[in-house]
């Protein structure tokens, strides 16, 4: 007999099949991050790493879902728009099931690790000038038109594999500390994470595992200049207005049509949570903190440590919560951003002597 499977395929009871197209996905660690915890001054921190995963990021979780159903669907040509990280998975997953695949990457937006995977596993890349709302536009388009099969986080199934975050977070923190977090923070672009997050909870509470006031507080986050979600909920909850210009160092949630609102909003308000705009000058920073406790994740990652710290100071979160914070995508994702970040290579001469002098 098979040994059990491990990540994602462990919780198959949740899941539309028994296995997928696997590489495999899931298992991340839950990271105790003291110093940063003790900082920012919560009861308890813990950082889920899903850099961890196989091409670098939880997307990893929907594609081994989605793919297999475009396997049993039979679809010719699978296609993601792409801030970057959807469109890494979508290519090691397709490749990964011999399958065509196309990717619409925004022009000169999209991090140098993310396109070098797309571009290695084979995928086709259309460049196009315009941002990545716009390439979402197109491959809707195409997928209406039966053009190819659509993997971005309007898929359900691809949201499937995404509760699995939610289920190994409750899981570990459970067996961990012998109860469950209040509180899960993570970046918000498309909102699909946190409408997975919130379908999780659901299904549990509706199954009876989980008490309904055990339910942690979804807490999303975005960059100030790629914020209509924020908007939406200052604005009174009930309508996002589409943002045609946006900006962020944090490439991957350069986005100003969340397509989940429908399916977040709802799951933030319902949790008693709220969403938080950080500037660019807070990713970093908190980009650093995290790479201080030997984390090391992308921009948009540390956007989730950068909001709990900002709602920590405006008292938004109290000091005896117990957060988990989603970093959502590697360092190595981005090398010039954490190259820009870090510090400077010192030249110095072939000499253990004037090695020596420089320290
Ligand atoms: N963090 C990272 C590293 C991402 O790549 C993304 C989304 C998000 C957060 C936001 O997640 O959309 O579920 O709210 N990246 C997509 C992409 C858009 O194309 O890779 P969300």
């Amino acid at each position: 007999s098979e040994a059990p499977a491990d990540g994602v395929w462990r919780y198959s009871a949740a899941l539309p099949f028994e296995e997928g197209v696997s590489l495999p996905e899931g298992g991340t660690p839950l990271h105790e991050v003291p110093r940063l915890e003790d900082d920012i001054g919560v009861a308890r921190l813990r950082v889920k790493h899903e850099g961890m995963n196989p091409t670098g990021s939880f997307k990893d979780r929907g594609m081994t879902v989605g793919v297999r159903v475009a396997e049993e669907v039979g679809v010719s040509r699978l296609a993601c728009a792409s801030t970057g990280n959807t469109s890494a998975a979508l290519s090691a997953y397709g490749a990964r099931a011999g399958l065509e695949t196309l990717v619409l990457l925004p022009a000169g937006k999209v991090a140098a690790g993310k396109v070098a995977q797309a571009s290695l596993h084979g995928a086709r890349i259309l460049e196009v000038d315009g941002n990545f709302d716009r390439c979402l536009d197109i491959v809707q388009d195409l997928a209406d038109r039966g053009e190819a099969y659509l993997l971005n986080s309007l898929n359900p199934f691809r949201l499937e594999g995404q509760k699995t975050i939610g289920l190994e977070i409750l899981e570990r923190f459970e067996v961990d500390e012998g109860t469950y977090p209040d509180r899960i923070v993570l970046p918000v672009g498309n909102a699909g994470n946190t409408a997975a997050l919130y379908k999780c909870f659901r299904e549990l509470v509706q199954s009876g595992a989980l008490d309904e006031d055990a339910v942690p507080k979804l807490t999303g986050v975005q960059a100030e200049q790629s914020a209509p979600m924020v908007e939406a909920i200052e604005n009174g909850w009930d309508h996002v207005e589409r943002w045609d210009h946006v900006e962020t160092r944090a490439t991957a949630i350069r986005i100003g049509n969340p397509v989940n609102a429908p399916k977040a909003l709802p799951g933030i308000r319902e949790t008693g949570g709220t969403a938080v705009a950080v500037s660019d000058e807070q990713i970093t920073a908190a980009q650093r903190d995290l790479a201080e406790e030997g984390v090391g994740v992308e921009p948009a990652s540390a956007a989730s440590i950068a909001g709990l710290r900002k709602l920590r100071e405006q008292g938004v979160v109290d000091a005896d919560e117990q957060v988990v914070c989603l970093t959502t995508g590697h360092l190595l994702k981005d090398p010039d951003a954490a190259a820009e970040a870090g510090s400077e290579p010192e030249p110095v001469p072939d000499d253990t002597d004037a090695v020596l002098d420089r320290l």
